[in-house]
C-alpha cells in the first residue's frame, strides 16, 4: 500500500473536493496517513479566499522543501482554488512541487498521479474551471462517522466585488437529484446519521434541472434513515418563502440557517454587488423568525471594506444588534487582485481595520453569550459527534440550531441523540449533563 497524506485548507466544498481524490486515490493503491514523513504523496488542498489562507499553504510547501530533499521519491501536489489561482506560478516558485491541479480538474488527480510515477516530470492544469467535471460520480472516502457534506452545486454566479471564489471555482452548475440523492443513500448505509447539502448558493440550486431548492430539501427530508439535514451556505436574495415553509415543516431540517450578510450599511452592501438592503434582510429575517421561532441565524461580516465610514461601521454594528444573530464568522477585508473592490479608492488603514473588527467582535460575543444563557436550565436534543479533544471523559455534540455542547461522557457513543441539560452556556459553547437514556442509536 501506499501512503498519502492530504492537507485541507479552506471551506466545506474543500473537504469535500479532499474526500472525492482521496476515493479515486484509493484506486490506484494510496490509503491515507496522518503524518508527512511517512507519506508517498502529499497533497495540499489549497484555499485562497483570504491572504491568510494562502499564506499558510505558501509555508506549508516551503516547509516540504526539506522532506522532499530527503525522499526525492515523494510525490507533492497542491490542488483547490489557490492551484487554479496562481497555475504555473506555483512551480515557478516552488520547484520541488511534483504537480498543481485547478479545481476543475481533480478528478484527474488518479491519472496524474500514475503518470508522474512512471514518467516524473512536472504537470500544471487549471482547465475546465467552468466545465462539467466528473468530480460528482466519484464514491468519497469520507472523513468522521457522524455527519457528512454533500455538495448539491458548484461555483458562483454572484460576483461579490470583494471575492475570489467565482473566479477559481467557476460558473454556477447543479447536480442532478438523482445523483444527490444516489450520495445521500450511500452516506446513509455507511451509517452517517446528518448531512450538510454544500453550495455556495445553495438556494439558487437547480438551474438546468427539473427541481428547485426548495422540492430538493423536501425530499431529502423523507429519507427514513436520517436524523438531521442541513445546508449552507444561503445567500438572502434567494431565500425564497417556499424555502422557509419547507424548514417550518420538515421534520430533519435543523432550525439553523447561516445566512451571511456582509454588512449593515446599504452604501456599503452596494458596493459589494450583495443586491439587498439593510432593510430587505430585517424583513427576511422577521420572516424567517415568524415561521421558525427557535431558528438559530449566522452570518458573515466583513470590516474595512473600501470606503466605510465610520458612520458606515456604527451601522453595522446597530444591524447586528437588531438582528442578533447567535454568532458571526467576522473578517477583515483582504484586498484580491482580479476582483473589483481590490482596484476601489479608499482602501481602508489596517490599524483601522484591526480596531474595528475588536469592536464588533466583542459586540457579536455579548449577543451570543446573552442567546445562549437563555438556554441555561433546558433540554435539548444532542447529536453525539464523539470524544472532546481535550479530554476524553467529555463528549461533544451538536445542538439542531448548531450550537456545540460538551457533556460527561455515559453509555453513548457517536451517532446517538441524546437530551442534555445545558448548565453553564458560554460564549462558543454550552456544558451540560445528560438526562435521560438515549433517543436513539
Ligand atoms: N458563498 C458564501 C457566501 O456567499 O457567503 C461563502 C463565501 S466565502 C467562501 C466565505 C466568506 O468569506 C464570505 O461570506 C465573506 O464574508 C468572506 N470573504 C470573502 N472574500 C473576502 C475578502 N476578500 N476579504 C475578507 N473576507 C472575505
Ligand atoms: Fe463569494 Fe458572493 Fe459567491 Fe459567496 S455569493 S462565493 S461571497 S461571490
Ligand atoms: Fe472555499 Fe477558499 Fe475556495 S473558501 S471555495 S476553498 S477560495
Amino acid at each position: 500500500m501506499k501512503k498519502l497524506k492530504i492537507l485541507t485548507y479552506g471551506c466545506q466544498m474543500n473537504v469535500a473536493d479532499s474526500e472525492r481524490m482521496e476515493g479515486l486515490l484509493r484506486g490506484i493503491g494510496y490509503t491515507r496517513i496522518e503524518n508527512f514523513e511517512d507519506a508517498d504523496l502529499v497533497l495540499i488542498n489549497t484555499c485562497c479566499v483570504r491572504e491568510t489562507a494562502e499564506d499558510k499553504a505558501f509555508g506549508k510547501i516551503g516547509e516540504l522543501k526539506r522532506l522532499k530533499s530527503k525522499k526525492p521519491s515523494m510525490i507533492l501536489g497542491v490542488t483547490g482554488c489557490m492551484a487554479q489561482k496562481e497555475g504555473e506560478n506555483l512551480i515557478k516558485r516552488a520547484p520541488h512541487l511534483d504537480f498543481v491541479l485547478g479545481t476543475g480538474q481533480i478528478s484527474e488527480i488518479a491519472r496524474v498521479v500514475e503518470g508522474i510515477e512512471t514518467l516524473r516530470g512536472q504537470v500544471v492544469d487549471i482547465s475546465n474551471v467552468d466545465g462539467k467535471t466528473e468530480i460528482e460520480k466519484i464514491s468519497p472516502i469520507r472523513a468522521g462517522s457522524v455527519s457528512t457534506f454533500i455538495p448539491i452545486m458548484y461555483g458562483c454566479n454572484n460576483f461579490c466585488t470583494y471575492c475570489i471564489v467565482p473566479y477559481v471555482r467557476g460558473r454556477e452548475r447543479s447536480r442532478s437529484p438523482e445523483e444527490i440523492f444516489d450520495e445521500i443513500k450511500e452516506a446513509v448505509n455507511s451509517g452517517f446519521k446528518e448531512i450538510t447539502l454544500l453550495g455556495q448558493n445553495v438556494n439558487s440550486y437547480g438551474k438546468g434541472t427539473n427541481t428547485n431548492f426548495a422540492q430538493l430539501l423536501a425530499e431529502v427530508d423523507k429519507i427514513s434513515e436520517l436524523e438531521r439535514v442541513r445546508f449552507m451556505t444561503s445567500h438572502p436574495k434567494d431565500l425564497s418563502d417556499e424555502v422557509i415553509e419547507i424548514m417550518s415543516s420538515g421534520k430533519k431540517i435543523c432550525e439553523h440557517i447561516h445566512l451571511p450578510v456582509q454588512h449593515g450599511s446599504d452604501k456599503i452592501l452596494k458596493k459589494m454587488n450583495r443586491v439587498y438592503t439593510a432593510e430587505k434582510y430585517l424583513n427576511l429575517v422577521e420572516k424567517i423568525r415568524a415561521k421558525i421561532p427557535d431558528i438559530a441565524l449566522t452570518t458573515d461580516l466583513i470590516v474595512g471594506f473600501p470606503g466605510e465610514t465610520e458612520e458606515d461601521f456604527a451601522e453595522l454594528l446597530d444591524f447586528i444588534r437588531k438582528v442578533r444573530f447567535d454568532a458571526a464568522f467576522t473578517f477583515i477585508y483582504n484586498k484580491r487582485s482580479g476582483t473589483p473592490a481590490a482596484i476601489f479608492p479608499d482602501q481602508i488603514d489596517e490599524k483601522i481595520k484591526i480596531r474595528r473588527i475588536e469592536e464588533l467582535i466583542a459586540a457579536q460575543n455579548e449577543i451570543s453569550l446573552e442567546k445562549n444563557l437563555t438556554m441555561k436550565d433546558k433540554v435539548f436534543e444532542i447529536l453525539v459527534e464523539g470524544e472532546s479533544k481535550t479530554d476524553k471523559n467529555v463528549f461533544t455534540g451538536r445542538t439542531r440550531t448548531n450550537k456545540l455542547v460538551l457533556f460527561r461522557h455515559g453509555n453513548e457513543k457517536p451517532g446517538d441523540l441524546v437530551k442534555v441539560k445545558i448548565t453553564q452556556p458560554q460564549t462558543w459553547l454550552l456544558k451540560g449533563v445528560r438526562v435521560d437514556e438515549k433517543i436513539t442509536g
